[in-house]
């Protein structure tokens, strides 16, 4: 079976009404913004924030979800998507799932405003149903997310990211969301305090390991579904780069930042960084990294009874390292 079935197996039905639900939360009278929404949900992505929630809440209350779990995976998927939407207008991406983005479509004016309501809506199901331990769990992740991004901008304007920086960096843009929503889980099902905390660091653990594993999709040629070799373009340097300018002779130094900060817009040149980061150990060492974060989640997992869901939870740390897109 394909790791993908045989993860999801235990949460079949969930994920299936979730995917109803999650269409219905998007609803809107405005006819522009449905044709939009419905382009959206039409173009899923690997809905691995919903997989966690309900994985989790299985694994926490002997297989039962309830009404919260699935207000809960809709609302980190609604967020999620809206922080895409966005992202994709900062990043100036024109590809999003194998598609146009939002914005290559329907202009950054639009995209802006769908993110917002998509955020809104997300929000909006938490408060109008009294989920407000939910809420307030999302609510530091949407204000983390926007600070994350915020502060990558500020290191790609003055180009003085350290390795430090960059791991607060991914903290803050991802791995707090799927912090959140491992959170969520459990809490959805009224798990006890310290349950609830160990799935958090279980989900900050795993978040950064994904998107370590994403910036190293950017330095390959992969059919991923968006756009590869950007972030440098973005002057975005990731965990590889970072590597490679802290091991590299004062003279390579000054090249690389030079073509970052000046010649990033020139495809030869960012082809000569990537190579230049390909050969110097940069990608091995991101894996490395990865892999120190997938051990570190796994541990988390062992005070668990073995269960189709914990064994389920596994597998899903080791994709999240394997996966091809
Ligand atoms: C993409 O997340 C954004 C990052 C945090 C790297 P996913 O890779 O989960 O996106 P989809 O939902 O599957 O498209
Ligand atoms: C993650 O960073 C973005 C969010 C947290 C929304 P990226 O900019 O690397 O994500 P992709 O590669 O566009 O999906
Ligand atoms: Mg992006
Ligand atoms: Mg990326």
């Amino acid at each position: 079976m394909k790791i993908v079935s045989q993860i999801k197996a235990p949460i079949e039905y969930e994920m299936e009404l979730f995917e109803k639900k999650f269409q219905l939360s998007m609803s809107s009278k405005i006819s522009l913004l449905n044709r939009i929404t419905h382009y959206v949900v039409n173009r899923k992505g690997k809905q691995m924030r919903p997989m966690f929630v309900f994985l989790i809440a299985k694994m926490s209350n002997n297989g039962e979800v309830n009404e919260r779990t699935y207000r809960g995976a809709s609302v980190i998927e609604l967020i999620h998507t809206a922080t895409l939407v966005h992202d994709d207008v900062v990043d100036d991406s024109n590809r999003r799932r194998g598609f146009f983005s939002i914005n290559a479509l329907w202009k950054n004016k639009i995209a802006v405003l769908v993110g917002d309501f998509l955020l809104s809506k997300g929000l909006l199901l938490s408060i109008d149903n009294d989920d407000f331990d939910l809420l307030k769990i999302i609510s530091v992740a949407v204000r983390e997310m926007s600070e994350g991004e915020l502060l990558q901008i500020e290191k790609a304007r003055n180009l003085d990211i350290t390795e430090d920086i960059y791991f607060e960096i991914i903290r803050q843009k991802t791995a707090t969301l799927i912090a959140a929503c491992c959170a969520m889980g459990a809490k959805s099902v009224n798990a006890d305090a310290d349950k609830v905390e160990n799935m958090r660091k279980f989900g900050a653990l795993i978040g950064i390991a994904f998107q370590i594993k994403d910036d190293l999709f950017d330095y390959g040629d992969d059919q991923i579904g968006k756009p590869t070799g950007i972030d440098i373009k973005e002057r975005k340097m990731t965990l590889p780069l970072i590597y490679v300018l802290n091991n590299a002779s004062e003279k390579d130094k000054r090249w690389l930042i030079n073509s970052v900060k000046n010649h990033n817009k020139d495809a030869k040149r960012v082809k000569e960084v990537i190579r230049f980061v390909k050969d110097n150990g940069g990608l091995e060492y991101a894996i490395e990294a990865m892999k120190g974060y997938q051990q570190r989640a796994l541990e988390l997992l062992h005070m668990y009874p073995t269960t189709p869901y914990k064994e389920s939870l596994e597998l899903m740390v080791n994709y999240v390292i394997d996966r091809r897109q």
